[in-house]
């Protein structure tokens, strides 16, 4: 059996749980294809084995538990929807897997949760989450979509977060720890490291055999607000408006399958925009966006 050799990823045991460390410091632990892969490897060979109480995500160091998906991968997917589709899919195999795992994976959020990272948090069965620990999806100033569950998991799983996911995904706008804990999303605090791992860990022990599948659906969705004028320039309207869309109907798909392909879908969508064009390019090249002419 083939077996990736685990050079991303660190794996210890803490009172019969398996602690994932993400560990790519010098990507602020962004995910790519062999991160994933390694990650999935670890949960397929642990999950059934009855010593195995279940496993945590955490981030290595203090700033980041994952920056998203790589996006030095991205530029390669410009102008092909049926490749930059197929590429969420294929990041999304580790995510489609925790939905039906039979073990509880838990998320130690130790520091920034971003994008394609947050995604990944937010399919875990629960989230214990460092006081200074703060949530963000970024996509929509890169010039794409989020396109691994975040317009479609979190409606379903936290319906009275809505109106504020509606803020990120359009926005940007970030989410701090607390807030998310008011909000449901986060399920407890941690101070430090070392408190975060623990608390998750027993975490782990305290879903056992209480994991709650993600709902399928159709769910309500709050109309968004509209961009105010003073915004334009800062982010593509052509975004929000696949964004907006992929979300409402997302959300009226009967079954959580069909959601999460439309957000595959609309991340090729993106992918064949003027925008991501010049957000992939102005984020390489370490310089703002300007998305006036998209
Ligand atoms: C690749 C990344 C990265 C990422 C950070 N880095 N995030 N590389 N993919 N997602 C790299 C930086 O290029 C830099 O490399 C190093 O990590 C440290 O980051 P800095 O930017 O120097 O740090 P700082 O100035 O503190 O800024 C931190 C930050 C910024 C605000 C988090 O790094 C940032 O905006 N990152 C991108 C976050 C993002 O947009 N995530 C969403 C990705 S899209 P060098 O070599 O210069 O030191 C996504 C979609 C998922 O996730 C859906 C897929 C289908």
């Amino acid at each position: 059996q083939y077996q990736p050799a685990q050079r991303h990823v660190l794996v210890d045991d803490v009172d019969r749980v398996k602690v994932i460390t993400l560990r790519r410091p010098e990507a602020l632990n962004a995910l790519h294809d062999e991160m994933t892969d390694e990650i999935l490897a670890v949960i397929r060979r642990h999950e059934a084995d009855p010593r195995v109480a279940g496993f945590v995500i955490v981030g290595y160091g203090t700033k980041a538990f994952c920056a998203g998906a790589d996006i030095g991968r991205f530029p390669s997917l410009l102008g092909d929807a049926d490749a930059a589709a197929q590429y969420a899919r294929d990041c999304s195999r580790l995510l489609v897997h925790l939905d039906r795992s039979p073990k509880p994976v838990v998320a130690a959020l130790n520091g920034m949760g971003l994008g394609g990272g947050l995604e990944l948090a937010m399919r875990c069965h629960a989230i214990v989450a460092d006081r200074r620990a703060v949530m963000q999806l970024p996509e929509v100033g890169l010039g794409i979509v989020p396109g691994i569950g975040a317009m479609v998991v979190p409606y379903r799983r936290w319906p009275r977060a809505a109106a504020v996911l509606h803020g990120m995904l359009t926005r940007g706008e970030r989410l701090r720890a607390g807030q998310a804990q008011e909000l449901g999303i986060v399920d407890e605090l941690a101070d430090g490291w070392q408190d975060l791992v623990t608390r998750a860990v027993a975490r782990v022990h305290a879903l056992a055999g209480a994991v709650r599948p993600i709902p399928d659906g159709p769910v309500a969705v709050p109309p968004f607000e509209p961009a105010p004028a003073a915004e334009a320039g800062v982010r593509s309207a052509a975004i929000v408006a696949l964004i907006e869309q992929a979300v409402r109907e997302a959300a009226a798909a009967t079954t959580l399958g069909d959601a999460l392909e439309i957000g595959y879908r609309a991340f090729g969508a993106a992918a064949c925009t003027p925008a991501a064009r010049e957000g992939i390019a102005a984020f390489l090249a370490k310089r703002s966006p300007d998305f006036v002419a998209t």
